[in-house]
């Protein structure tokens, strides 16, 4: 399976050097694609998604045509890249993965269509920030299978019409409301990505530590993966970090009780919240009396911006009913005043 670029350090690496943009990146150098799954055998949750998919994969095998085009959506770190991987290997075909924001130009499109062969997966991550241009390039794309290009200058111009093979792209998005109605239609398949269960994280747990040679017990995947935020890239990252801890302090090996001492001294709590999570909730009780209160004013009193709060730390906070998105803002939840061990207002004035 070749592999153009990973999807998280994407972006970043372009910033630091625009030739990478959507050249070839070693697939297997990142530590979390040396742990990623390749095929539906070891890839661990999203049972209603993988049981629709293996029907889906099958029929177009035995259509002997290209799978539709297909989005994914969800907070970020559930597996959107992992499961393209997953059904590139599926379907014994080669994937590009790139990201929307290193597809600024339209040849930066254009050549990734142009280099595509039949059958073959496009990936486009963080698919909701292309630009109107890389849109209206893919529009033909997918629906024809051709790029429309357009030669010489206003009366002169000629409109070419270059036919590609018959490809599928597999977008994914952590914003699915972002994308324009057009783009979105032209999916066959849309399909929301789901926090995975404690018990499901737990086996990721396991799988990762069992990849990696780390000494664990099932108590200790479990406690891992308590504190995972529902994200088996958080728990691949937790074992990580609890595994040093394990063989810095312990004997090497993970159980419970390293696995909690551990991660309290990370400072990632039962809830599996971390200090800009527990500030975030703080500042509203702190200085909004619990909410509402804009998302803007929150990001500036952090010091962070917009889309890392509504994308990473949000999603899970609304999840785990600690946090509530109202028309004025966002509010700390009764369930988020007891978690932080603060007094409920409606308490406090029942006291009175
Ligand atoms: N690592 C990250 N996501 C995973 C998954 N869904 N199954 C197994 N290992 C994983």
């Amino acid at each position: 399976m070749a592999i153009i670029s990973d999807d998280e350090g994407l972006e970043k690496r372009v910033k630091r050097n625009p030739i990478v943009k959507s050249e070839t990146i070693e697939y297997d150098n990142l530590f979390e694609n040396s742990i990623r799954p390749k095929d539906f055998d070891s890839y661990i949750g999203q049972t209603a998604l993988k049981e629709t998919l293996k029907i889906i994969l099958e029929a177009a095998k035995r259509r002997g045509k290209p799978l539709d085009h297909m989005l994914f959506y969800g907070p970020p770190g559930l597996g959107k890249t992992t499961i393209a991987g997953v059904i590139a290997t599926q379907m014994g075909v080669e994937i590009k993965i790139t990201s929307a924001p290193s597809l600024e130009r339209p040849r930066d499109i254009i050549g990734i269509l142009m280099s595509l062969k039949g059958g073959e997966i496009l990936f486009i991550d963080e698919i909701h920030r292309l630009n109107k241009v890389a849109e209206e390039i893919l529009y033909p794309a997918m629906e024809d299978f051709t790029l429309d290009m357009t030669t010489g200058k206003s009366q002169t111009a000629k409109t070419l019409r270059v036919p590609l093979p018959k490809f599928t792209l597999i977008g994914a998005t952590t914003k699915a409301g972002e994308l324009s109605s057009p783009l979105r239609d032209r999916f066959g398949m849309i399909h929301r990505l789901e926090f995975y269960s404690v018990d499901e994280l737990a086996q990721v747990v396991m799988r990762t530590a069992g990849i990696l040679d780390i000494s664990i017990t099932e108590e200790g995947a479990k406690a891992i993966a308590k504190r995972s935020r529902g994200t088996p890239r958080i728990a691949n990252r937790l074992v990580k970090r609890v595994s040093d801890f394990a063989i810095v302090k312990y004997d090497g090996k993970i159980d419970e009780t390293v696995a909690n001492e551990s991660l309290d001294i990370l400072k990632i709590d039962e809830f599996g919240l971390d200090n800009t999570d527990r500030a975030l909730l703080s500042l509203i009780i702190d200085k909004y009396d619990g909410g509402p209160v804009g998302i803007e004013t929150i990001a500036a009193a952090l010091s962070e911006d917009v889309r890392t709060i509504e994308d990473v730390c949000e999603p899970y906070l609304l999840q785990a009913g600690l946090l509530q998105r109202t028309p004025r803002g966002r509010k700390v939840s009764p369930e988020g005043f007891r978690h932080l061990g603060r007094i409920i207002p409606s308490m406090q004035t029942s006291l009175f």
